[in-house]
């Protein structure tokens, strides 16, 4: 039974193309059965992957089988339900640039009597060229008797120009209503938690302004190295790998103004004013407001681990960026002045990402030196992951006889108060997409300006060739001279809880 009113009955397939892959084995293939044990996905939804190995259906169930048992999240997978999902699914085996696959394809979709349907591009981004256009000349790409969508992954270009010109290649097949672009960021609970925080509690948001805020920062940490992505990872950087993307998202949530709806376009239009709003870095300025450096070898939860130029597949020489903080401006009358602090690195001691508002201090100072909590010590944590939640620092009167104040912590856990973990982010946007909801899914305008903003700092950066970059110890928190941004404002530097 579905329980979820936003389908009928109408038979639905979800066509993952690069189903041998390891996006639809880690994530795609286990969030669609949490959705399907939720009773939430459509009833008659079809599953069929196309990709190029000779695989066929009995060996693709087989393979998701084993997704399933390795990444569910709830323990003790349900059998029954577990084969009654992959009963639905079927393989296609074709190359992406073989019309042939398409008409096979187009074929299945009769035999299944299948008129609406969601493309996945779980492909690397050479595919995509190749299987839009074929979609777009086999005529699968119609709206005539169903609705058609594609769902794009990440990398969505490599700089501002590649962005357009995947687009425009885009646009010749879909319009815009029917391309959904991943941010995976975009489908964590405690993401969209931001603005409902934000926006359905009357509190926080008259404080939430250049008057009470002295800065905010932003982390997202990670532990793990680039494990055997070097081929992609060296081209690209946190800065395309995280910054581009994920990091500016999390900035836009936390900056942009109520949206008169609470709709997919009045949603992306606050946050693309957002990114038009961002002071440009460009030149000299983006070399002074961003620090990027690279990791050595160093101790990983106890595990000694290799340097970046060490990594399988890295240049000697390379100068690929691990690790980048930025000091961030946004132009407009909510923030004038008021600086955001972004970092992030991989072989960081923890994997955590928060958003920390640093609320101005008090107009004077009472308590002097016995001020213990610091100068300003009114942090809001938003707790990204893990242990997902938000804190209120505040300063509070240590007991005895001399005024003492000391930070203390007001706490809402995810887990205590909804009793378990959130749930995966690709299981809220595979129903958004298979339902029509873009609000999660970001805009062609909205990839544009963020490419815009993040191509200046690259232009910069190439302009002013290095042989090195700096280097901070892998399971450090970075650089030194990352610190120093941050200390300009705040003595305290980078917050770490
Ligand atoms: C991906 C990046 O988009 O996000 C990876 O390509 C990164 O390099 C990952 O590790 C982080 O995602 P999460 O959900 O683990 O924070």
């Amino acid at each position: 039974m579905n329980t979820d009113n936003r389908f009928d009955t109408a038979p639905i397939a979800a066509i993952i193309f690069g189903a041998t892959g390891d996006l639809a084995y880690r994530k795609l293939v286990p969030a669609l059965y949490e959705l399907d044990l939720q009773d939430r996905l459509p009833v008659n939804l079809s599953v069929i992957g196309f990709a190029r190995r000779e695989w066929d259906g009995k060996f693709m169930q087989e393979h998701f089988q084993k997704a399933v048992h390795e990444y569910a999240r709830n323990e003790g997978v349900q059998t029954e339900r577990l084969e009654r999902l992959l009963g639905r699914m079927y393989y296609l085996r074709s190359s992406f640039g073989d019309p042939d696959g398409y008409h096979r394809l187009t074929a299945l979709l009769e035999e299944l009597g299948v008129h609406n349907r969601l493309y996945y591009l779980a492909v690397p981004p050479e595919s995509y060229r190749t299987i839009i256009q074929n979609l777009g000349e086999s005529g699968l790409a119609s709206q005539s008797d169903g609705w058609t969508r594609i769902v794009i992954e990440k990398p969505y270009g490599y700089d501002l120009s590649s962005a357009q010109e995947l687009d425009q290649q885009v646009h010749q097949v879909f319009s815009e209503e029917q391309v959904y672009r991943i941010d995976h960021y975009l489908g964590k609970e405690t993401v969209q938690n931001i603005l409902v925080f934000r926006f359905a509690n009357g509190i926080f948001e008259p404080l939430w302004n250049r008057r009470n805020i002295d800065h905010v920062q932003i982390t997202v940490a990670e532990t793990v190295g680039i494990g055997s992505r070097a081929g992609y990872y060296e081209g690209a950087g946190v800065i395309r790998d995280m910054f581009q993307n994920h990091i500016l998202q999390l900035l836009a949530l936390t900056a942009m103004e109520a949206p008169v709806a609470f709709t997919a376009d009045a949603v992306r239009d606050e946050k693309v004013k957002i990114f038009r709003a961002l002071r440009p870095l460009m030149g000299e300025d983006a070399l002074k407001f961003t620090y990027r450096a690279q990791y050595v070898s160093g101790m990983i939860n106890g595990n000694r681990v290799s340097g970046y130029k060490y990594e399988p597949g890295v240049a000697s020489d390379s100068i690929t960026e691990t690790y980048l903080a930025a000091q961030l401006y946004i132009d407009n009358w909510r923030w004038a002045g008021v600086p955001f602090f972004v970092r992030s690195g991989k072989r960081l001691p923890r994997r955590v990402t928060h958003i920390d508002i640093h609320f101005r201090m008090v107009p004077l100072s009472l308590f002097g030196w016995r001020n213990l909590a610091g100068d300003a010590p009114n942090i809001l944590t938003l707790k990204i992951q893990p242990d997902e939640g938000i804190v209120l620092t505040f300063g509070a009167k240590a007991p005895g006889p001399v005024n003492q104040i000391e930070p203390v912590n007001m706490t809402f856990d995810y887990v205590s108060a909804f009793g378990g973990e959130p749930p995966e982010a690709y299981e809220r946007l595979l129903l958004d997409c298979l339902s029509g909801d873009a609000t999660l899914f970001t805009r062609t305008d909205e990839v544009q300006s963020a490419w815009a903003f993040t191509t200046d700092i690259i232009e910069a950066w190439k302009s002013k060739s290095v042989r090195n970059l700096p280097v901070y110890e892998a399971g450090t928190w970075g650089p030194e001279g990352a610190e120093e941004f941050v200390r300009q404002v705040d003595d305290h530097g980078w917050h770490d809880e």
